[in-house]
């Protein structure tokens, strides 16, 4: 089978700076396939061009064997787009925006209605359809913005970041439906900062940094390449600085980078083993109390340091 998606050299330039720098890759149909890349690695400029918004400065790209560039009408009926900022009238209930959305792409009537009442049901938002999205909670609007890219059932879904600024729970409902419309049969092509959520949703990963893919590829075979750097993680008190922890922690021998995220201390080094002793010191010192320590095998985080030199989040 030809890949649903191909990605040839794919050139964007905003005026000297090059944004996406000779991109390439294949998804098949039924495929997760994750961007993966810190703020400003070119994913959004990437997703634009394959959504036919705006025009590669070189490379072309096929969805289902259409050009972005050259056929972009065929290419808009076969895709559904999330974007990364939210793209809903706030005066409007749910309903309301599903609507209006839904005549943008040539729905009407009963089958209009029919296909609202399938998406509310499948964003699980049916009983909440007929309120203001501005009485909305964040991750509530994230569920509509999804809906949207849902309304005419594309076979490809492109999801921009779609769980930033969201609670925890709400991230989860995103991520199960995620996995849901894939076992319906929809390929979805996902972008992310967030490492946990790329290693927990795809097939393939492609790594995007500084506008160029660094690495592409399943997880086994990317982890692979760091070889065996393990991650330890430091779950300390919400109350406690851990953005100082870690800085504390960079300079002992072994310790290859460390951060800090909610109530965490991720320390990625050769042998996690090896600093456990200088880095419960440290926490010691500081008068930070460790509830609990995890050693996890090398991941998507480690990767990325491996190729980059930097951490995934700063
Ligand atoms: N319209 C624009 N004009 C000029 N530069 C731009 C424009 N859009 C994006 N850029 C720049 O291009 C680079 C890639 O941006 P892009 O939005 O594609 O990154 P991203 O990976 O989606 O980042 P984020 O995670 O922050 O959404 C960034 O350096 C950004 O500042
Ligand atoms: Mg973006």
């Amino acid at each position: 089978m030809p890949p649903i998606l191909e990605v040839k050299e794919l050139v964007k330039k905003y005026g000297d700076f090059t944004a996406v720098n000779r991109v390439s890759f294949d998804i098949q149909e039924g495929e997760i396939f994750s961007l993966l890349g810190p703020n400003g690695a070119g994913k959004t400029t990437t997703i634009s061009i394959l959504s036919t918004l705006y025009s590669p400065n070189g490379g072309e790209a096929y969805i289902a064997g259409h050009s972005v560039t050259k056929e972009p009408m065929a290419v808009r009926n076969i895709i559904g787009v999330v974007p990364q900022d939210l793209a809903l009238y706030e005066d409007l209930t749910a309903r309301e925006n599903l609507a209006f959305w839904g005549r943008m792409y040539g729905l009407a009537g009963r089958t209009l209605e029919t296909r609202i009442n399938e998406v509310l049901e499948q964003i699980g938002l049916s009983d909440k359809a007929r309120q203001r999205v501005k009485t909305y909670s964040g991750g509530m609007k994230r569920r509509v913005n999804i809906g949207v890219g849902l309304l005419h059932k594309p076979k490809v879904l492109f999801m921009d970041e779609p769980t930033v600024g969201i609670d925890p729970q709400s991230r989860r409902a995103i991520l199960d439906s995620v996995k849901d419309l894939n076992k319906t049969g929809m390929t979805v092509l996902y972008t992310t900062h967030y490492m946990e959520e790329a290693a927990e949703l795809s097939d393939r990963v492609g790594i995007i940094d500084h506008g160029e893919l660094i690495a592409l590829g399943t997880q086994a075979e990317l982890t692979q390449q760091v070889g065996k750097d393990e991650t330890l993680i430091l779950h300390i008190g919400a109350d406690e600085d851990a953005e100082a922890l870690a800085k504390s922690l960079k300079d002992i021998p072994g310790v290859l980078q460390a951060n800090a995220t909610d109530h965490e201390v991720t320390v990625i080094a050769h042998q996690a083993e090896e600093i456990l002793a200088p880095v419960v010191g440290r926490a010691n010192e500081r008068g930070i109390k460790i509830h609990s320590l995890d050693i996890r095998e090398p991941n998507l985080e480690a990767v990325f340091l491996h190729l980059t030199g930097r951490a995934l989040r700063d």
